[in-house]
């Protein structure tokens, strides 16, 4: 689905991204995960266009990325930055059905899609009017994940999408985006700090350290084969593997 090769991405003196080479496969997930800084909202910055890299190339289905097929591109993938990136200007909903409208979708098509979706992120319908400025840090994260979804994309690409909400709505988002991801065969990649999060998704988890891939595989592969000594201490660091306790 994505091929990047010898990618390589500076911000003046600072190395983001060093000489990587990355295959996303298909209807699969992929979890990116990493120390803080190690940059995976670059990579995925790259992917969508929003960061140019230096150096090599990006393939997208078989074809080098380029800023003229920018649009095209995007309505083929649903997105999620960091900060949600959502327009302040906008109410949720019309964050939510910006897309759909532009492209001239039919509008009570579009109401049943905003209806489902604010079923499946728990968003309360009576919020939909409110401009992002007067939403919760949770609420904003879900109008941008209803955003990404909102035209059903094969492909998502979502940058730590459920970091700010409570324990109990992301545990069911979670388990529902799973089973969306898996039934409709989405490509997925994610960004995520929480590695119990990356192993509950991720049917390949990428270690990355300082711009460059320390350790790709199974959680099987990074608990029990550690490439290196900080892929142990990363996984080790960390207390929400499930069905290991801390320190085994
Ligand atoms: N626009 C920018 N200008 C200058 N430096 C930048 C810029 N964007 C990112 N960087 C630097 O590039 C490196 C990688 O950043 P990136 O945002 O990709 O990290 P990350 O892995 O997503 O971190 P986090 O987990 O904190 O979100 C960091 O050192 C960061 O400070
Ligand atoms: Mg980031």
């Amino acid at each position: 689905m994505f091929e990047l090769r010898e990618i390589s991405k500076a911000y003046g003196a600072v190395n983001a991204i060093t000489d990587l080479d990355l295959t996303i496969t298909p209807g699969k997930t992929t979890a990116l995960i990493g120390p803080s800084g190690c940059g995976k909202s670059t990579i995925l910055g790259m992917m969508i266009e929003l960061v140019q890299p230096d150096r090599g190339e990006i393939q997208f289905k078989g074809t080098a990325l380029a800023p003229g097929k920018l649009e095209q591109l995007r309505q083929r993938m649903g997105y999620v930055i960091q900060d949600g990136g959502l327009f302040p200007h906008l109410s949720a909903r019309h964050n939510v059905t910006l897309m759909a409208d532009h492209l001239g979708h039919d509008p009570q098509i579009t109401d049943q899609r905003v209806e489902y979706l604010c079923d499946l992120t728990h968003f309360p319908t009576d919020a939909l009017g409110r401009s992002p400025a007067q939403l919760s840090g949770g609420q904003c994260q879900r109008v941008a994940l209803m955003r990404a979804l909102m035209l059903d994309p094969d492909v998502l690409l979502l940058d730590e999408p459920l970091g700010a909400l409570d324990p109990l709505i992301r545990f069911e988002l979670q388990t529902e985006l799973r089973d969306i991801f898996q039934t409709l065969g989405k490509t997925v990649i994610m960004v995520t700090h929480d590695i119990g999060e990356a192993s509950y998704f991720g049917d390949t988890i990428i270690l990355l350290r300082e711009g460059c891939i320390v350790q790709s595989g199974t959680i099987d592969d990074l608990t029990n084969r550690p490439a290196d000594e900080f892929v142990e201490r990363f996984v080790r660091a960390q207390r929400t593997i499930p069905g290991q306790e801390h320190g085994k």
